[in-house]
C-alpha cells in the first residue's frame, strides 16, 4: 500500500482514538459494597474468645469499643447510602447469639434483625458471614476447630440464625477465610487459641470444611421448608495470585503449583459441589524462587524488591485479581469479591488502588468470567486483629475518641463507580489512562 493510503487510512481512524479510553462499564445488576466483620467493628465483644485473648495473652491491643458500630449501624448505613452502595456485607458475632451454650440471646438476634431490615429500607443487599474468626469463648474451652465436635456445635448456631432471620436474608456467607484462621490460630499462633501445631491446623480445617457443607445443607434444607426465596451460600477464600521468580527453576515451580493448590482450591476440593458461588478476599501476590532449605524461605518480600506496598507491607499487584479470577472460572459459578483493599493513610494511593483493580476486574468480566460483586475492604477503619487500629482500610476515617467517621477521598472515587455502575472515563486519570475530551465545537 502507497504511503498516502496509509496517512488517508490513519487519519479516517482519527476519530476512533479516544473509543480507547471511554467509560468502562459493568453488567447490569452489579453489587457493589462493602464489608465489616463483627468483632472488628461493633465493640464489646465479651462474649468473645477474642476477647479472652486480649486480656489473657500478650497481644498487644485491645478492641474496647472498636468502632461503636454495634450502637452507630443505622447512621454507618446512611454513609454506605450516600456513597452509592447497593450491598453491604457484614458478619454476625456468634458469642452475642449464644453466649452461654446452647442459651439463645433473643436482644442479639432482635438487634441483627434490626440491622438486616436497617439495610433494606436504604435499599442495600445483606451479604452475611456466619463465621469470621471468631468463636464464644464456651467453645474456645471445650476445643474450639480442632475438636470433631464443633461442626455440631456451629451447625446449631446456623439452624437457629437461619430460623429467625432466613426470612429477611437470602444471601450467607458460611466462613470467611478458612485458611487464614487455621494459620494464624493453630499453625503461627498469633490468634486465639495460640496454637503452633500443623497437625491441629489440619484438623480445624477439615472441620471447617465439614462446617461449610453441614450449613450449606442446613441452610437450602430450611429456606426449602419454609418455602422462602432461594438462598445464595457460598464461603469467602482468601485467594493469592502466584509466579515463580525464575521462570525456569522446576522447585520453585512445584513449590508455585502445590501453594496454588493448598490456597486456592483445596477448600473447594474438600467442599465439592456446595457452593452457589465463589466468594474472592483478594489482597495477596507472591513471587517465589529457588527455596533456601536452611530457612525454608521461598517468598520474595515485596519490601526488599521495592515494590510499591501498602502500610503493612502488602504488595500493590492489580494484575493478580486478574489471573485469580480467570484461574476461578473453572467452577463454572457466579463470582463475588467479598473482599479487596488497601491500609494506607495516602489517598492518591487508595484512589489509585480501586480504580486499577477494578479495571482488572472489568478485563476479567471481559474475558467472560461471570463477577457479580465487589465488596471493598473495608466500609470504615477497624480493628485489625493482632495488628490493632493503626492499619487504615475504611473509606471512612474512624477518629476513636468521638467514634466520629469522615469520608475519605477515595470513598468519593469509589461512589462515583457506583453511583454509575462503571469506571468513568475521568477516574481513569488516576492510573495514568485518561486523555483530555476534545473541546466541542
Ligand atoms: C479478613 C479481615 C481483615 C482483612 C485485612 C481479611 O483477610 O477477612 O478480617 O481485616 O483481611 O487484613
Amino acid at each position: 500500500m502507497a504511503l498516502h493510503q496509509h496517512i488517508k487510512r490513519i487519519a479516517r481512524f482519527k476519530g476512533d482514538r479516544l473509543r480507547f479510553h471511554r467509560t468502562l462499564y459493568f453488567p447490569r445488576h452489579f453489587l457493589w459494597g462493602a464489608s465489616t466483620s463483627a468483632y472488628q467493628v461493633e465493640g464489646k465483644n465479651i462474649h468473645s474468645d477474642w476477647w479472652q485473648w486480649e486480656k489473657n495473652s500478650s497481644q498487644r491491643f485491645r478492641s474496647g469499643n472498636a468502632c461503636d458500630h454495634y450502637e452507630l449501624y443505622e447512621k454507618d448505613f446512611d454513609y454506605a447510602k450516600d456513597l452509592h452502595q447497593n450491598a453491604h456485607r457484614f458478619s454476625i458475632e456468634w458469642s452475642r447469639i449464644e453466649p452461654k451454650e446452647g442459651e439463645w440471646d433473643r436482644n442479639a438476634i432482635e438487634h441483627y434483625r434490626s440491622v438486616i431490615l436497617a439495610l433494606h429500607k436504604r435499599h442495600i443487599k445483606p451479604i452475611i458471614t456466619l463465621h469470621h474468626f471468631t468463636n464464644p469463648e464456651w467453645f474456645q474451652k471445650k476445643g474450639g476447630w480442632a475438636r470433631r465436635r464443633s461442626v455440631f456445635y456451629f451447625s446449631r448456631f446456623v439452624r437457629f440464625v437461619i430460623g429467625e432471620l432466613g426470612d429477611i436474608a437470602h444471601f450467607w456467607i458460611t466462613v470467611n477465610e478458612p485458611m487464614v484462621y487455621c494459620t494464624m490460630s493453630y499453625l503461627s499462633g498469633v490468634w486465639p487459641p495460640g496454637k503452633k501445631s500443623y497437625f491441629l491446623a489440619n484438623l480445624a480445617y477439615h472441620n471447617l470444611a465439614r462446617a461449610h457443607r453441614e450449613a450449606y445443607s442446613i441452610i437450602h434444607g430450611i429456606y426449602k421448608k419454609k418455602d422462602w426465596h432461594p438462598p445464595k451460600v457460598g464461603a469467602a477464600i482468601n485467594s493469592v495470585s502466584l509466579h515463580t521468580y525464575q521462570k525456569h527453576s522446576f522447585l520453585s515451580w512445584l513449590f508455585m503449583r502445590v501453594s496454588d493448590w493448598i490456597w486456592n482450591h483445596s477448600f473447594y476440593f474438600l467442599t465439592g459441589e456446595t457452593h452457589d458461588f465463589i466468594g474472592i478476599n483478594y489482597y495477596f501476590h507472591y513471587r517465589l524462587k529457588e527455596p533456601h532449605f536452611r530457612t525454608i524461605k521461598f517468598f520474595l518480600e515485596a519490601r526488599n524488591e521495592k515494590r510499591e506496598m501498602s502500610s503493612v507491607g502488602w504488595e500493590v499487584y492489580p494484575q493478580g485479581i486478574f489471573d485469580v479470577l480467570l484461574d476461578f472460572r473453572r467452577y463454572k459459578i457466579p463470582i463475588y469479591i467479598t473482599e479487596n483493599g488497601i491500609a494506607t493513610t495516602n489517598e492518591s494511593k487508595r484512589s489509585r488502588y480501586i480504580v486499577s483493580y477494578l479495571k482488572e476486574v472489568y478485563h476479567a468480566i471481559q474475558a467472560g468470567v461471570d463477577v457479580r460483586g465487589y465488596f471493598y475492604w473495608s466500609l470504615m477503619d477497624n480493628f485489625e486483629w493482632e495488628k490493632g487500629f493503626a492499619p487504615r482500610f475504611g473509606l471512612l476515617d474512624v477518629n476513636y475518641k468521638t467514634y466520629q467517621r469522615t469520608y475519605r477521598q477515595a470513598a468519593l472515587v469509589y461512589s462515583e463507580v457506583c453511583r454509575t455502575n462503571s469506571i468513568p472515563h475521568h477516574l481513569l486519570a488516576y492510573i495514568g489512562h485518561s486523555v483530555e475530551r476534545e473541546k466541542r465545537k
